[in-house]
């Protein structure tokens, strides 16, 4: 028998910490920046009950993974709660020795139904998707009848039944929801939950990226900062990828996200698999690597293990550090499918 190999590195050095596994190509909501309804109306096709992973192929492939170094697994979609009895997923995934962190990334409205099964199968904490307090700017990026009542709620019910720290992700789209930004701050700032602004991002084909519409992170903290004072807070663990304030007075802290600006390749650790069973190594990513056919076609650990560490020995990935005119026109992949 073979011994387990060292955990692998890739071309620049880079561990594999970090597990992201799109469980669904679907969405309740149709956010303009990810799914626009003209593309993804009545008629799309998303993948067949066939072509996505079972839970039993995912849970095998995030052992092997896990094998591997990985010590987070953040389950996304899609919207990962329109998976049938995705709790189900969420326990098998929570009894693999070596998860120290198990997370989802969720638009929240189906949690207020959802929260305390995903607790008691072992979910540790939610990130929750939310660009906009008025209903009028969360229509208009988010373009659901879902109102933001229902995705509150959803962050109140994560919190009292223990799935915390409860995080809030806000992609801010200048034009579109940066007249939101203090009204976030403000609703958020003393509530234990902590709100983290995205720059928007050139992920995928379909949402007519500008870098005029970015609103860059120096901006955001200036922003804030200049109606309450904030200080930096030390990153958690290296490779975080939002940097970290906290307000001076005390009501707790605000990340900032900034990918555009500011990226962060040089010690991003996180590989990503889609529902559809590829193994991507960048959110840019142009294509794929199959890991369902090895799994489907028999193959065992050990094989499926090499696989992967084959992938991830060849990784050079480091997109936003190269993001510029000649990376314009390249492929990638679309937000929906690999799960952000
Ligand atoms: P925590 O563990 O809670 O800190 O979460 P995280 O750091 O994994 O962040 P999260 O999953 O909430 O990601 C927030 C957003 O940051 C994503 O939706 C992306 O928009 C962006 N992001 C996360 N990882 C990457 C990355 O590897 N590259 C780029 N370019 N953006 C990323
Ligand atoms: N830029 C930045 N963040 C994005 N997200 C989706 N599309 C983009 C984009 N173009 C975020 C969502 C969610 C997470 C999965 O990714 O708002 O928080
Ligand atoms: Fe759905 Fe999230 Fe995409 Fe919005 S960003 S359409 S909530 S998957
Ligand atoms: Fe990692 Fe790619 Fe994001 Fe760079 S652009 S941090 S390599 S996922």
């Amino acid at each position: 028998m073979s011994h387990p190999p060292e955990p692998p590195r890739d071309r620049l050095e880079r561990r594999l910490r970090d597990l992201r596994v799109s469980v669904t190509d679907r969405c309740n909501f149709r956010c303009v920046y990810c799914m626009p309804r003209d593309i993804f109306g009545p008629d799309f096709e998303f993948l067949s009950r066939q072509e996505i992973l079972s839970f039993e192929e995912i849970h095998r492939l995030a052992r092997i993974f896990v094998g591997l170094g990985v010590q987070k697994i953040r389950l996304t979609g899609g919207e990962p709660l329109v998976r049938k009895d995705v709790e189900t997923l969420v326990a098998l995934l929570a009894g693999i020795p070596g998860v120290e962190d198990l997370a989802m990334t969720t638009n929240a409205s189906l949690l207020p139904q959802k929260a305390q099964a995903l607790k008691d199968a072992g979910l540790h904490r939610v990130t929750v998707s939310l660009d906009a307090l008025d209903e009028e700017v969360f229509h208009a990026m988010t373009d659901t009848s879902i109102p933001v009542s229902r995705v509150l709620e959803g962050i109140q019910v994560a919190q009292e039944v223990g799935l915390r720290p409860v995080r809030i992700n806000m992609v801010v789209k200048r034009g579109a929801n940066d007249g939101q930004i203090l009204k976030m701050a403000e609703h958020f700032r003393g509530s234990g939950q902590t709100l983290r602004f995205i720059e928007f991002m050139d992920v995928g084909t379909t949402n007519d990226w500008r870098l005029d519409d970015v609103v860059p992170a120096r901006e955001i903290h200036q922003m804030i900062d200049a109606r309450w004072p904030l200080e930096p807070v030390d990153s958690e663990y290296p490779g975080e990828v939002a940097t970290r304030y906290r307000y001076r007075d005390g009501a707790g802290e605000i990340g900032i996200i900034s990918s555009v600006t500011q990226p962060f390749c040089s010690t991003c650790t996180r590989a990503r698999l889609t529902a559809q069973g590829e193994l991507f190594t960048c959110l840019f990513g142009s294509r794929g690597h199959d890991l369902k056919s090895l799994v489907r076609e028999g193959a065992t650990d050990e094989e499926i293990r090499d696989r992967i560490v084959g992938i991830w020995t060849g990784r050079t990935d480091r997109y936003s550090e190269l993001r510029s005119e000649a990376t314009r026109d390249l492929p990638r992949v679309e937000m929906f499918r690999i799960g952000g």
